[in-house]
């Protein structure tokens, strides 16, 4: 018995290596009333791996990279001091994300249709990543053969050309810059917009939204990052496979390597209107958004800082999605489904039996970093702890002696 314990524990020490734990900032939550206003030194560099700054954008004539924030990004110096964050915690690393929901897939299409375009583009990024000394870009297309979203038809080779440049001149160059592409678990967007197995093969990381998969939008209540289909989703027209498992399944299959695949977890809940206050359940018949929170002034969406308060009061009904995985609570006709720290508990279960490259949050300024409803940082500190775990100091020990051993074994054998 004891054998056996210690032979599967040199295996997996052996698999092991040091997992992303990415954590965003968001410019905007600066502007936010009070207490709410998230600062560049309120980043917690020592939970996170990497953090990244939201967002750059495509300039429309230009199409190089363009700030869409000058006040704030060069007047503030607000790139200047996320950059120095290295001082005060060496080991981080610091990317930049360009584009966003609200900057749209329009003039990502537009710069990606030539390559003179998207040359424009790349010789900026490698210029703006060597003055700031930044380690790389986030490429957040939403999204590319998405017409609603300003997007073509070509998008979907183009998205890969533009990825595929970037990385080789970032390769011939021997830049040390990572190059990331954020992308849907929605399986429904993938015909479109995404050639799966080359775009992991040229990216350096894959990083996957695994939330806003539901909301009120939709009309009815639900979790918005389930983990696995639910029956509800049966009866629910095409949510059969919108759920994180089979996203991130589909590009597995795809030819995704596991380890650069990065999952996203929400620090925010989903909120909608209940059209029965008696009719609570999963899949119930909702009229709309919730409020908008102080905060995030954002009708249908509360950070966790917002809500956590609220959830520890008797008026709160608080329940398990057993399938989905994911919390979801009530009161009167308030509906609000979002991550805890069980759920992400969860989450980092998935990413370990999927050998994932890691997880990324967002966003900080989302969390409860005033510490509100206890320790500050509580969910990214739980995401933090896993990330610490994988950096067992001396698991290389055990590596090599299971490389060794591996050689003589094909040795003896050949
Ligand atoms: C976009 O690029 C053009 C041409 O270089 C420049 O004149 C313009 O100021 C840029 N726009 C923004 C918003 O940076
Ligand atoms: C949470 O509690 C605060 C303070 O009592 C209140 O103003 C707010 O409306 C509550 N939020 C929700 C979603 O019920
Ligand atoms: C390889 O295996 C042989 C026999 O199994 C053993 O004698 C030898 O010491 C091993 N070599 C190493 C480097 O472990």
């Amino acid at each position: 018995m004891k054998f056996v314990v210690c032979v599967l524990l040199m295996s997996s020490l052996a698999l092991a290596a040091e997992t992303r734990f990415v954590c965003h900032y968001t410019t905007w939550s600066r502007d936010r009333p009070d207490e709410g206003s998230f600062q560049i030194n309120d980043i917690p560099g020592n939970l996170c791996s990497h953090v990244v700054y939201n967002f750059l954008g495509v300039n429309e004539t230009s199409y190089q990279l363009e700030l869409l924030q000058p006040d704030y990004d060069l007047g503030e110096r607000a790139i200047e001091r996320f950059a120095a964050l290295k001082d005060q915690f060496p080991h981080l690393k610091l990317l930049i994300a360009v584009g966003g929901w609200a900057h749209g897939g329009a003039r990502f299409s537009e710069m990606a249709k030539f390559r003179t375009r998207r040359n424009q583009f790349i010789g900026s990024v490698i210029k703006f990543l060597h003055q700031y000394r930044l380690d790389g870009i986030e490429l957040v297309w939403l999204y590319p053969g998405n017409f609603d979203r300003g997007g073509a038809v070509e998008d979907k080779d183009t998205f890969l050309y533009l990825v595929s440049e970037l990385a080789k001149v970032v390769r011939d160059e021997k830049k040390p810059y990572e190059v990331v592409i954020q992308v849907p678990v929605d399986i429904s967007r993938m015909a479109v917009g995404y050639h799966q197995e080359e775009l992991c093969a040229a990216a350096d990381f894959v990083h996957m939204v695994g939330y806003d998969l539901r909301g009120w939008w939709n009309n009815f209540a639900d979790v918005h990052s389930p983990l696995a289909p639910r029956p509800n989703d049966l009866v629910m027209d095409s949510f059969e496979h919108v759920n994180v498992g089979d996203g991130v399944q589909d590009w597995l299959e795809k030819g995704c390597p596991p380890e650069k695949v990065t999952l996203g977890v929400a620090l925010f809940g989903r909120t909608y209107l209940l059209d029965d206050p008696l009719d609570n359940t999963i899949g119930a018949v909702t009229i709309g958004a919730g409020d908008p929170g102080p905060y995030s002034n954002e009708p249908g969406y509360l950070g966790y800082c917002e809500f956590c308060h609220n959830l520890t009061s008797d008026e709160w009904t608080k329940k398990w999605d057993d399938v989905g995985l994911c919390p979801y609570a009530y009161t009167e006709t308030t509906w609000i489904g979002y991550e805890n720290e069980r759920s992400l508990q969860e989450k980092i279960n998935y990413v370990k039996q999927k050998r994932l490259g890691g997880l990324y949050a967002f966003s900080l300024d989302l969390d409860d970093y005033r510490g509100a409803c206890g320790e500050p940082f509580p969910l990214t500190r739980f995401l933090s702890r896993y990330h610490d775990e994988t950096k067992i100091k001396d698991w290389h020990i055990f590596v090599s002696t299971t490389e060794r051993k591996e050689i003589n074994t094909t040795e003896g054998e050949s």
